[in-house]
């Protein structure tokens, strides 16, 4: 069994396998010379030999043993009918979704493989593409942390207009949220089809609801989504990623049925290994900073995280996406550390 599948079947490994959120990226020379090639961002997602050819970059460079395909979240919410779009230096900006009008205008769940079929084909490709012993990762992001984007029309450091609609228009939200949800599971069904092997739902935004809403819009639509990719996949390993979920990693694995919960830079590691790990897998949780810094504190808290995570199911990751001014050498740095003694 490939390394990335075994952790999350729950297996203790030496050397715990390894690969890094937003791998594929602006930190590598390659990644800008095919992105310059494509036009834009998303001309890039939408164009299956680009988008696995930037895939396929970060492990032929680090031999990661985890591919996660090349797209993004906000893909759901264009295939929904949002209008997208990647203003450079500024980040996305969609069409709002505030009103029962702008709600009226989406398109339903069934429709969205008109938008993402070449998204599948990307999948597809990787299939041949990829070394035997690299998984294959698909993912999608959680429905709090679309919404936020959809209702913003933006990214938001506080997500205040998503918090806004949310309490002065619940029927309204939640119908939202609803829609996101069943879209979310068409497209995450739709990549396992294509040859994606591991699901991962990010809910980068989750950190930001109380505790009695976390329970309603981050874990019940995780467990939602979950329970039905595996009914109609049995056996998909699932990694969730609650992220600044604090106190409410735990619980999170059993509750939603995830395989794996992927720990943000803020959770104390034994905190983690004693009261998280001995429920699911963890993956995590090196600052990113380090990958930009460098050096001695790089090694050595690379071994900090593998050793405390050394007696149960752990996959080494970021605590959050690459930068883009990380140095790509540093990333030898933290291989060598996790795979010497
Ligand atoms: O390598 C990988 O991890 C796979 C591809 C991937 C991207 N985005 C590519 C991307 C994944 C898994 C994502 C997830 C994503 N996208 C999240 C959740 C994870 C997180 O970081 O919290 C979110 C919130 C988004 C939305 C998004 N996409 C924003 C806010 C931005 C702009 C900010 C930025 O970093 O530029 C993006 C753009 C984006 N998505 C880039 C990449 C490589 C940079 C685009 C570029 O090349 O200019």
């Amino acid at each position: 069994m490939k390394k990335l599948m075994r952790a999350l079947a729950g297996e203790r490994q030496d050397i715990p396998p390894v690969w890094l959120m937003r791998q594929a990226g602006r930190y590598l020379p390659e990644y800008r010379a095919t992105r310059e090639k494509a036009g834009d961002f998303l001309s890039l997602c939408y164009t299956p030999e680009l988008a696995a050819e930037v895939t396929l970059q970060p492990i032929r460079r680090y031999g990661f043993d985890a591919a996660i395909l090349f797209a993004d979240i906000l893909l759901v919410p264009q295939a929904l009918g949002a209008d997208l779009t990647f203003v450079k230096g500024e980040g996305p900006r969609l069409s709002t979704v505030t009103t029962e009008a702008d709600f009226a205008r989406l398109g339903p769940a069934a429709d969205v493989h008109a938008t993402t079929a070449p998204i599948y084909e990307t999948l597809r490709i990787l299939r041949d593409a990829l070394p035997a012993d690299v998984a294959r990762i698909g993912f999608a992001g959680a429905p709090w942390t679309v919404a936020t984007y959809m209702i913003a029309g933006r990214g938001t450091p506080d997500q205040a207009p998503a918090h806004k609609l949310k309490d002065e228009n619940r029927p309204l939200f939640e119908a939202l949220m609803q829609r996101i949800t069943e879209a979310t599971i068409e497209y995450l069904s739709a990549q396992v089809d294509a040859g994606a092997e591991v699901i991962k739902l990010f809910d980068s935004w989750a950190g930001s609801l109380s505790a009695e809403d976390f329970d309603t819009y981050a874990l019940e639509p995780a467990r939602a989504i979950i329970g039905e990719l595996k009914r109609r996949h049995p056996g998909l390993p699932v990694i969730a990623f609650p992220r600044e979920a604090g106190a409410r990693f735990k619980g999170f694995g059993p509750a939603t049925g995830a395989d794996c919960v992927a720990l943000d830079t803020a959770v104390d590691l034994d905190w983690a290994a004693r009261e998280v790990q001995s429920e699911v897998c963890v993956q995590g949780n090196l600052d990113p900073a380090l990958m930009v810094e460098g050096g001695p504190r790089l090694a050595a808290r690379t071994r900090e995280i593998r050793d405390a995570f050394a007696g149960g199911p752990h996959v080494f990751n970021l605590g959050h996406g690459i930068t883009p001014d990380a140095d790509p050498d540093h990333v030898h740095i933290m291989l060598d550390a996790l795979r010497g003694s």
